[in-house]
């Protein structure tokens, strides 16, 4: 995701991430948020509490200054109230044998914190029983989606809202 992003939203492209609002949901360690708030862009990284510890000891350590925050946000109990942003990331956060049906959950979180021009790229590799079809069934209903880059079994898609 990280390489999509400096190569299709880069300083050279036509659609640049620079000076947009960006969040990463499940972000984990962070990677493809941190390398759009390298590429200019302002960036939330967001994670369950046990993990955004780590995150904000990450961002703090690594990256001074403005324009990369990171804070909790649980897909079940998030409630709209941080506004919404220009690109939305979610990278491997859809796999039902880990994680169930928790792509529901995330799914309205791509809808309530994106607006009508808002880009949404989902990350996702193909395994046995891994919900994505579901996924991308469900988010039709108010995003129109194509695949945009893939790379062995991993396919990163953009929705765009109806
Ligand atoms: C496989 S990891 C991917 C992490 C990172 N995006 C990456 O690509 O390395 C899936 C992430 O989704 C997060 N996650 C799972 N359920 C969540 C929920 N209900 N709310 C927020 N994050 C959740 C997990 O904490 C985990 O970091």
């Amino acid at each position: 995701m990280a390489k999509y992003l400096y190569e299709k939203h880069g300083p050279d492209a036509e659609a640049p991430v620079a000076g947009k609002s960006l969040v990463e949901l499940g972000a984990g360690v962070g990677v493809p948020g941190m390398a759009a708030h390298v590429l200019g862009a302002k960036v939330l990284l967001t994670e369950q509490a046990h993990v955004i510890d780590l995150i904000q000891w990450n961002t703090k350590t690594h990256f001074a200054g403005e324009g990369l925050e990171a804070s909790e946000l649980d897909w079940y109990e998030a409630d709209g109230d941080i506004g919404t942003f220009d690109f939305i990331l979610a990278c491997d956060c859809i796999y039902e044998p880990l994680y169930g049906e928790s792509w529901k959950a995330l799914l309205k979180q791509m809808v309530v914190l994106s607006h009508e021009g808002t880009r949404v790229f989902v990350s996702a590799e193909e395994r046995t029983n891994d919900g994505v079809a579901k996924f991308l069934e469900a988010a039709s209903e108010t995003f129109e989606y194509e695949t945009v880059h893939s790379a062995g079994k991993v396919s990163v898609y953009e929705m765009r809202r109806r």
